[in-house]
């Protein structure tokens, strides 16, 4: 019986002329609304909303929300899209009028608080990346890859070296980078991981020359694990004379402890939703600053905030490739990222990383008893197991146990990547997350490989829908309440 209204669309819902509100009839003539509206959203009838009272609206609403898994309700690790625990206070924050009621439009004498924000954000970024450059406005981790792409393409053409353009990602590289380079207008080569999950040196040997534009590198990589090599790697690129792009997804893993700039990266991005605790944009209404080393920051898109006197104002850098999204980026939730960070300040985000490295260790340890894990016996903040064993001796799949642990009240880990690990099992358990959860999260774990048959074929057995896009389900209906349930 539970959720009973979500399992109703809102439409099936709708009575004729039942109304959350009456609101009285406009006196306004037709000719008078539209010299208001424009013509192309005036239509002959209604557009066909559901007609519905305010009490079913916000049932149907809120319970549609219970139907879902969050970070507010559930332990989450999902390794790689890491979702944090967004501090409450900074949503408070985040909506006080002088912030959340600031419109775009505004000229910057009114909005000097939102912009000194803006521009102290953007010294902090250069500060924990060693890269003094950046740029607020990518509206995603996705979208500051392709901006930082497109600054190094301006660099490279300016320098009359159009020839580079070729960039090499790493095989354990998260889809986005080769889609990025791709969009950016460069053509992409995979390089190798070694036995390790590190990068296979002799095979970025083998693909560096002057056609190299970038290598795009993740460090910590998709296996949680510190490419010591880089240093190595960012003198061979380096000597190719490409450019070092540091995929920052992972800096929750070493803030306050190596900062990119100085371990060789040019061009970075970080997920605030990752890192900073913001809410992740899915694609677009998030954020994904960009820094760059100060010989690529007139390549920035613009605005860029810069200190004016006792004030502040907005201003685009000298070369430019222009906007890359509109106004200055998602504010909203960049101002959650600086308020992360000035609340923990240098110390507590270094604590932030270590508590997160902590934290997966544990589980690692664990784990390793229950599932197999291939790379490294100590991880950073995430670690990548294997059901491949399990699958060969019980026909458990990495998506079994991913569905089974639905049950047992864990968001599902990310499954199927990093590609170069089969039946990839990626957990990663962030720093908020206390022993008595992980504990509970190893024994889930343990207990769904003793387990078999219709338990784990059908799992998971405690949500509204099961398994809408797996062979199973083309058997049994994909719904499994029934009328009246
Ligand atoms: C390693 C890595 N790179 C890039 C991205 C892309 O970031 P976004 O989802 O913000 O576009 C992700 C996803 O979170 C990621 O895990």
């Amino acid at each position: 019986m539970r959720n009973q209204q979500a399992t109703k669309l809102i439409f099936e819902m709708s009575r004729p002329g039942r109304r959350a509100h009456h609101l009285p009839s406009l006196p306004e003539s037709a000719e008078a609304i539209s010299e208001l509206l424009p013509a192309d959203v005036l239509a002959d009838e209604p557009p066909p909303l559901p007609e519905v009272a305010e009490g079913d609206v916000v049932r149907h609403f809120v319970n549609l929300s219970t139907l879902n898994m969050s970070v507010d309700t559930h332990f989450y690790p999902l390794g790689s899209c890491t979702m944090k625990y967004n501090p409450k206070r900074n949503e408070r924050m985040a909506s006080l009028a002088g912030i959340g009621d600031v419109h775009p439009l505004q000229r910057d004498g009114t909005v000097g608080g939102v912009l000194q924000m803006m521009y102290e954000l953007q010294d902090m970024l250069g500060e924990i990346s060693g890269l003094p450059g950046v740029s607020l406005q990518p509206a995603a981790g996705a979208h500051g890859e392709l901006t930082a792409l497109l600054v190094a393409a301006a660099y490279f053409n300016e320098r009359g070296e159009s020839q580079r353009t070729v960039v090499l990602t790493a095989d354990s590289a998260h889809g986005t980078n080769p889609a990025s380079a791709q969009m950016a207008g460069f053509s992409t080569k995979a390089v190798k991981s070694n036995a390790d999950g590190l990068v296979d040196l002799e095979d970025l040997k083998s693909k560096l020359n002057d056609e190299t534009a970038v290598f795009m590198l993740t460090n910590p990589n998709t296996l949680g694990l510190f490419d010591s090599q880089v240093g190595e790697i960012a003198d061979l690129v380096h000597e190719a004379g490409g450019l070092i792009y540091l995929d920052g997804a992972n800096m929750n893993a070493i803030l306050g402890i190596a900062r990119p700039g100085d371990f060789g990266a040019d061009l970075m991005h970080f997920n605030p939703h990752k890192t900073f605790s913001g809410p992740h944009g899915g694609g677009g209404p998030g954020a994904g600053p960009i820094c760059v080393r100060d010989f690529l920051a007139d390549y920035l898109p613009g605005p860029v905030v810069v200190r004016d006197g006792d004030g502040y104002r907005c201003q685009a850098p000298s070369k430019s490739i222009g906007r890359v999204r509109s106004f200055f980026g998602n504010v909203g939730v960049l101002v959650r990222a600086y308020i992360y960070i000035r609340t923990y300040g240098k110390e507590g985000l270094r604590k932030v990383s270590e508590d997160a490295v902590l934290g997966a260790n544990y589980l690692l340890s664990k784990v390793r008893h229950i599932l197999d894990v291939p790379h490294g016996d100590r991880c950073m903040h995430e670690f990548v197991a294997s059901a491949k064993r399990l699958k060969k001796d019980k026909h458990l799949t990495a998506m079994d146990i991913a569905k089974r642990l639905l049950d047992y009240g864990f968001h599902a880990p990310t499954v199927y990547f990093p590609l170069v690990v089969e039946e990839a099992v990626m957990v990663e358990p962030t720093e908020t997350e206390s022993k008595e959860t992980l504990d509970a999260f190893a024994q889930a774990l343990f207990r769904i490989t003793e387990e078999s048959g219709d338990l784990i074929d059908e799992a998971p057995h405690s949500t509204k829908i099961s398994r809408p896009d797996d062979v199973a389900a083309a058997r049994k209906p994909i719904l499994k309440w029934s009328e009246g349930e």
